[in-house]
């Protein structure tokens, strides 16, 4: 299993530019599965999570041809005819929006089997609400032996579906689903994420009729039948955001480019807030930050266009060293502390009480080695580590492939000193 070994001390500066993003690319992928016509993805990131994703799809009978276009990097996916309606657990346990596949499979296909994909390290991470709002457009949905078995073999029905909680995945998933239902389907409480949008502008321009997505209400009339499309992946604001806590950490100036700041402007006034630079750009962002000590800023994650969880053990990292105390409340997932207990080992002095945790801002980290445990956590390590004295080496590091692009080059770049050892011990 690859690590990686990052040498403190030395600041950022220079220009990142930021990838498509992955939680928009993989429900762009599996929208490929509603038309017999390709779907070209441009903008598209190169991720373990997408190339994943891919392979499930090939199975399901897409077929995937990357190449680097005009546009940067694209993907072409065309599934003729659906080869398979099956989805086994080693696919979905490996990656859980694979789970995605059940809605597309059963909208055109009229049946689908689709392995429950279990809980992860971040929750418990359940799917009741996209199974009741599939079931809800008139799937018959059983249960057995951890499989979804669903069926529609008259095809889907328009339903008016109220989420009683705001869920990113499911407001997708039926999204995926009702383009191809009979009627309008009206989606109450949906999310409101930038990711849902896209996908909304990639099904319209394979002729669905969705609107409202990137407010809480949407309406999809049905339509018979999609064709193919092309569509460029928004940009990744999570990764955007991970590489402006960086440079905030880090110290110096950095320009992300191929992004944009207001998919971002929660994060961006915490750092303001903190005595960080940020210059807002027409395609992108500037931080900047001098010596200066940052200030303890407090953050509660909540849904788009709050404070993205994903980006909580990011600023996490970056309140270890700010003066004073934080408290971080995270909302959405249960569990999603575990990167705490790995801070602490290069001295940071978090406690961590339920949803809530306190960080008392210490002067300096040191470096040591740590452990990834899910993909944002393992990024926060490696922000850490650009600060820790000597080498802090984050172990397990296949978290961190499921969703950065070539993360050591964007850094390296800007003046850090990070390396890959390879499974086998050598370094690169
Ligand atoms: C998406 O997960 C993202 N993943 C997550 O990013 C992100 O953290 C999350 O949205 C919130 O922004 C992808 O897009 C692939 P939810 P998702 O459904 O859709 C509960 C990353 O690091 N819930 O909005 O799974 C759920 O347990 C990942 O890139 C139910 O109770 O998140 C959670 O508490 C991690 N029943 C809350 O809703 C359900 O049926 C919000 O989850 C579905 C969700």
């Amino acid at each position: 299993m690859d690590s990686i070994a990052i040498t403190g001390g030395t600041r950022l500066n220079g220009e990142i530019p930021i990838s498509g993003a992955k939680n928009s690319a993989i429900k762009l992928m599996v929208a490929s599965l509603l038309t017999e016509e390709p779907l070209r993805l441009t903008n598209m990131p190169r991720l373990r999570d997408t190339r994943f994703l891919g392979q499930l799809l090939q199975h399901l009978g897409t077929n995937i041809t990357e190449s680097d276009g005009p546009d940067g990097p694209e993907s072409v996916l065309h599934t003729r005819t659906i080869r398979s309606h099956f989805a086994t657990y080693d696919l979905v346990r490996q990656m859980r929006a694979s789970f995605n596949v059940l809605g597309p499979l059963v909208a055109r296909n009229g049946q689908a089997k689709v392995s429950l994909p279990g809980g992860c390290a971040i929750g418990g991470r359940p799917v009741d609400l996209h199974l009741k709002a599939i079931e809800a457009l008139g799937v018959t949905i059983d249960l057995h032996e951890g499989y979804v078995y669903a069926q529609a073999p008259r095809g889907l029905k328009g339903a008016d579906i109220e989420f009683p909680i705001v869920s990113v995945g499911a407001t997708e998933h039926a999204m995926l689903a009702a383009v191809l239902a009979k009627g309008v389907t009206r989606l109450g409480n949906a999310a409101c994420e930038p990711e849902i949008e896209d996908l909304a502008d990639c099904l319209n321009a394979m002729g669905a009729q969705v609107e409202g997505a990137g407010t809480p209400v949407i309406t999809i009339t049905g339509v018979k039948k999609l064709h193919g499309a092309s569509h460029a992946v928004i940009t990744d604001r999570i990764e955007a955001g991970t590489y402006a806590v960086a440079a905030a950490m880090a110290g110096g100036e950095v320009r992300l480019t191929n992004t944009r700041a207001d998919l971002m402007e929660a994060l961006l006034v915490k750092l303001e807030e903190a005595g960080v630079g940020v210059t807002r750009l027409n395609d992108g962002v500037v931080i900047k930050r001098n010596g200066a000590r940052l200030k303890a800023v407090n953050i509660d994650t909540a849904p788009y266009p709050g404070f993205a969880t994903d980006l909580q053990a990011q600023f996490m990292t970056l309140m270890t060293l700010a003066e004073g105390e934080s408290v971080i409340r995270e909302t959405i997932f249960e569990n999603r502390f575990m990167h705490a207990a790995e801070l602490a080992r290069l001295g940071a002095d978090i406690t961590v009480s339920g949803s809530e945790a306190r960080v008392r801002g210490v002067d300096h980290l040191e470096g040591a080695p740590v452990m990834a445990t899910d993909l944002r956590a393992s990024v926060g390590l490696v922000i850490a580590g650009l600060v820790a004295t000597g080498e802090t080496t984050v172990s397990r590091v296949y978290h961190l492939d499921r969703g950065f692009e070539r993360l050591e080059d964007k850094l390296n770049a800007c003046g850090a000193e990070v390396r890959r050892i390879h499974g086998d011990g050598i370094d690169e």
